[in-house]
């Protein structure tokens, strides 16, 4: 299977569906990353944060693929912000997964509270410089920090990671986003396991194409130029999410999905975000 890419504002590439590994833990993350490798992901998320790049990185190893056929994104939360801290971060997160470099490494939340988004950005031009990083993005930034960020430092993101589905499409995040050339990438594509995939106009289009709920979702995704990243530890399920490369919405099913949209604001999370 050929899963396309999406190129990114620094001449790179991303594969364009990855498989999140939140809240996997060390002692189960090798078994999925196995199972994810051989059904053909080559684009994995993990972060700092979860706590388990050692088992991510155990299980890229024993899938037994070479490091360079991988795409892999890592993130540095609150911790890591300001004051160079990211310089030490990026070595944390290349020793648990035993890796040289990572593809991708993100700002997980702008905290702006803290005011130190500019300047721990400034460190990740300096880590992209030195090789260890191949692409800098970040997280969970609405335009206006990244209105800030852009007025302050040379580099543009090269990808933004948004809590996006068809129930919260943020339309406006995802026109800035592709108005500066920065991709953008959806967490929590199939609502974190609530109603969204039972929801009655998926599953009409879902019968219309004869795949599951979750796969016209992330074809919704595919289809509006986004890089979906859904988590699953299940076997049937990481296969089911990855094979959606053999068929096309139509323009009525994506505007149907889209209009699923409630206008809610993405999780505001007070401990990690500084608000
Ligand atoms: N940047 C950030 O701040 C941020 C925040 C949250 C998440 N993330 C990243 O985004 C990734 C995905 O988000 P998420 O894990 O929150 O939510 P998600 O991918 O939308 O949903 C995962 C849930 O859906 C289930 N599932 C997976 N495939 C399914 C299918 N085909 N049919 C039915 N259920 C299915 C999974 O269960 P099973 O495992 O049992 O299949 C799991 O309970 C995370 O793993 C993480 O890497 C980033």
């Amino acid at each position: 299977m050929t899963i396309p890419s999406v190129q990114m504002n620094d001449g790179r590439k991303i594969p364009q569906i990855g498989l999140g590994t939140w809240p996997l833990k060390d002692h189960d993350a090798p078994a999925v990353m196995v199972t994810a490798i051989e059904a053909g992901y080559r684009h994995i998320d993990t972060a700092f944060r979860y706590g388990n790049q050692i088992g991510v990185g155990q299980g890229i190893r024993d899938s037994g693929i070479a490091r360079e056929e991988l795409f892999i994104t890592s993130k540095l939360d609150g911790e890591f912000q300001g004051d160079d801290k990211a310089v030490a971060g990026l070595d944390a997160c290349l020793r648990q997964l035993g890796m040289e470099y990572v593809d991708l490494l993100l700002i997980h939340w702008p905290m702006p509270a803290r005011d130190q988004y500019v300047s721990t950005w400034q460190t990740f031009e300096r880590l992209q410089a030195s090789g260890k990083v191949r692409s800098i993005g970040v997280s969970n930034f609405k335009p206006a920090h990244l209105d800030h960020l852009r007025a302050y430092t040379t580099v543009v993101p090269a990808t933004n990671q948004i809590q996006l589905s068809p129930r919260i499409t943020r339309a406006d995040h995802v026109a800035y986003d592709n108005a500066h050339g920065i991709v953008t990438v959806s967490w929590s594509p199939l609502g974190q396991g609530s109603d969204l995939l039972k929801d009655p106009v998926l599953a009409r289009i879902a019968a219309h194409h004869g795949k599951t709920p979750a796969q016209i979702v992330l074809r919704w995704n595919i289809e509006l130029g986004l890089v979906p990243i859904p988590k699953s530890a299940n076997k049937q399920r990481i296969a089911e999410n990855i094979d959606i490369f053999d068929f096309a919405l139509s323009a009525a099913d994506i505007a149907a999905l889209s209009a699923l949209d409630t206008g809610a604001e993405e999780r505001v999370d007070s401990d990690v975000n500084g608000h």
